[in-house]
């Protein structure tokens, strides 16, 4: 499980995470909520191992081992995946080059490029994405939904044991938000994945059916509850909390 306790976090000195708590049970499915700037993209950086955030106090572990102070390659190859609110554009960095070096990478193999092809068709096919993409730059010039399918792209590829899903759901439209909820259901009844989804809507909450809903305000989650937290903050927003 990955336990969080008493995380602070500072970015260019603005202290951003100001003593958050947070547990993850193996295999299950979380929803993170609140308002716009309260930290929640914060905390996926900080799980991410991205240096430009400081943490200055406080304990992130996994399964009892301590993820405080490993680099983002480190956790990455640990099985922590973080799915950007906003997918950099990469121009220069082609997809299939790339899709096969972290493939490769994450599994310890050695696929060809014609080994590899089959295995990213197959998944380009469960995403709906155009297979010409294969060609393209990473996320460049890619419409909002197209970065986000490539986001989970990824994720199927490295099979991750926690994934961090920041705002997967804005910028998509529904039939393409119903194939990446598919997706990540998939990836965690093979895996075992535990999921958490950050997001502002409530209706996700229908179609991902969490374990939890946990509410961030200013750098900490000072609620966690089911469907009478989401009705709640549906009906009368976060000032309440
Ligand atoms: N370099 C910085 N200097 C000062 N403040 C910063 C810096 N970087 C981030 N912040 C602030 O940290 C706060 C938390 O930002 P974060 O992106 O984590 O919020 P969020 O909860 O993900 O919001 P949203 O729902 O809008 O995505 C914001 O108020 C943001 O302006
Ligand atoms: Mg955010």
């Amino acid at each position: 499980m990955l336990k969080i306790q008493n995380l602070k976090t500072e970015k260019e000195n603005k202290q951003i995470l100001k003593g958050l708590d947070l547990t993850l049970e193996k295999g299950k499915t979380y929803v993170l909520m609140g308002p716009n700037g309260s930290g929640k993209s914060t905390l996926a950086k900080t799980l991410s191992g991205d240096p430009s955030y400081k943490v200055s106090e406080g304990s992130i572990s996994w399964e009892e081992e301590s993820l405080l102070e490993k680099k983002p390659e480190e956790l990455a190859l640990q099985g922590i995946f973080i799915s950007y609110q906003h997918p950099p554009e990469i121009p220069g960095l082609n997809i299939s080059q790339y899709l096969r070096q972290i493939y490769n990478k994450k599994h310890d193999t050695n696929l060809n490029p014609a080994e590899f092809a089959n295995l990213l068709e197959e998944k380009f096919t469960a995403l709906n994405l155009p297979k010409e993409f294969k060609n393209r730059y990473l996320n460049e010039g890619f419409s909002g939904g197209e970065k986000k399918k490539m986001e989970i792209l990824q994720m199927l590829l490295l099979k991750p044991k926690i994934a961090i899903l920041d705002e997967i759901d804005s910028g998509v439209d529904v039939d393409a938000l119903k194939v990446i909820i598919e997706a990540v259901k998939n990836l965690q009844n093979n895996e075992n994945t535990t999921i958490l989804y950050i997001t502002h809507y409530p209706s996700l909450l229908e179609q991902v059916e969490p374990e939890k809903i946990f509410l961030m305000k200013e750098g900490k989650i000072v609620k966690e509850g089911r469907e009478d937290l989401a009705r709640q903050i549906r009906e009368e927003g976060y000032a309440e909390f």
